[in-house]
C-alpha cells in the first residue's frame, strides 16, 4: 500500500459544535497520522483561491461564505491510502446520503455545512497541502 498525504479541513460548523477532537480521533483510530495542523479563520481571498475549480458552480458564493464564517482546522493526514481512507471516513458530500458511522453522517446536517473537506485525488492533495503548508511545517514521524 502507498503511503500518502492528504489535506483535511474541519469546517466552521464542526468547529462550532466543539467536535474537533472527536473528528481527529477518528482519523487517528483509522491509522492516519496528523503530520501538520493549524487553526485559522480563512479570508475571502484564501477560500476563493482554495475552491477556484468550483468558481463557475452555482453554490460557489455560498461555499466561500460558509468557509469564511468561522475558524477551521486544517491538517495534513499521512498514512496508507490516506486520500481514499479519509474520504471513506468522511462519507458522502451530502450528509443525508452519507453512510452511518461516517463523520458527515454523525456531525453534519446539510450539504452546504458538511463538517469536513478531504482531497479527492493525489493531484488535488498535492495542490491543497501546498496551498496551506510550507514543507517545513510538515512533521513526518
Ligand atoms: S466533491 O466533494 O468535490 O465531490 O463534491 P462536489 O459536489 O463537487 O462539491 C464541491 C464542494 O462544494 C460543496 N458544495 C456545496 N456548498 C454549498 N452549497 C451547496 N449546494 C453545495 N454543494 C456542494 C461541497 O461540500 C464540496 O466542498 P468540499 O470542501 O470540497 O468537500
Amino acid at each position: 500500500m502507498a503511503t500518502e498525504r492528504t489535506l483535511s479541513i474541519i469546517k466552521p460548523d464542526a468547529v462550532a459544535k466543539n467536535a474537533i477532537g472527536e473528528i481527529i480521533a477518528r482519523f487517528e483510530k483509522a491509522g492516519l497520522q496528523v503530520v501538520a495542523a493549524k487553526m485559522q479563520h480563512l479570508s475571502q481571498e484564501q477560500a476563493e483561491g482554495f475552491y477556484a475549480e468550483h468558481k463557475e458552480r452555482p453554490f460557489f458564493k455560498d461555499l466561500v461564505g460558509f468557509m469564511t464564517s468561522g475558524p477551521v482546522v486544517v491538517q495534513v493526514l499521512e498514512g496508507d491510502n490516506a486520500i481514499a481512507k479519509n474520504r471513506e471516513l468522511m462519507g458522502a458530500t451530502n450528509p443525508k446520503e452519507a453512510a452511518p458511522g461516517t463523520i458527515r453522517a454523525d456531525f453534519a446536517e446539510t450539504i452546504d455545512a458538511n463538517a469536513v473537506h478531504g482531497s479527492d485525488s493525489p493531484e488535488s492533495a498535492q495542490r491543497e497541502v501546498a496551498y496551506f503548508f510550507h514543507a517545513d511545517e510538515i512533521c513526518p514521524r
